[in-house]
């Protein structure tokens, strides 16, 4: 069966089925934080284009769409990781109560960088909202408001992908959340 072979290479660490327990979860809270507003959503692309679509349909609230596109480049040598940052959008958000929706935070850097652009657009109101959170791996203080799923030591360090996460753009399909061997890219 063609796929199969990829799929054995994953271990499956979240189901489909927990993943959509969590989701809706997280829809009833951001729904209660933010009742009332009309929000405008935010998806990185290209890692939260899985969660965002499935958590949308969670919150009942008036909303709109969009994307942004951040591409990160890293270099990691034994002494420090240099991230280079390509962001992109249009979209209007002065004014607008912003739900950023974000794959992964793991270092932080990424998230940071990003939440300072969208500050100095003047938005309303800014929150956060990502599929996975790896803590441990953070180098920037930064959290975001509402996660699906922290990972804590020792899982810290394993590298996940479906559910819209990729590896070297491989696995974003799966529809559950699982780790491959952690490689020498993230
Ligand atoms: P940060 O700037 O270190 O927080 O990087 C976050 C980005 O790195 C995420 O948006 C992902 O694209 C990527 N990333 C970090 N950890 C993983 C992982 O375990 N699987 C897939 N992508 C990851
Ligand atoms: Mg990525």
């Amino acid at each position: 069966m063609p796929g199969s072979e990829m799929r054995d290479e994953v271990a499956v660490l979240y189901t489909e089925a927990e993943i959509a327990r969590r989701v809706a979860e997280l829809g009833d809270e951001v729904c209660r934080a933010l009742a009332g507003r009309e929000l405008c959503v935010l998806g990185l692309m290209k890692g939260s284009l899985v969660f965002m679509a499935d958590l949308v349909r969670r919150i009942p609230l008036e909303l709109t769409l969009d994307l942004v596109r951040v591409t990160s480049h890293r270099e990691q040598t034994a002494s420090r990781v240099m991230t280079e940052i390509v962001y992109a959008t249009a979209v209007p958000l002065e004014g607008r109560d912003v739900l950023l929706v974000d794959d992964i935070v793991d270092t932080g850097i990424t998230l940071s960088y990003l939440l300072g652009h969208i500050h100095e657009h003047s938005p309303r109101s800014l929150h956060v909202c990502a599929l996975v959170d790896k803590p441990q791996a953070r180098k920037v203080d930064v959290h975001p408001d509402w996660s699906a799923f922290t990972i804590e030591e020792p899982e810290a360090d394993r590298f996940l992908v479906g559910y819209g996460l990729d590896w070297m753009e491989r696995f974003r399909a799966l529809p559950y959340i699982g780790t491959i061997p952690r490689r020498d890219t993230r």
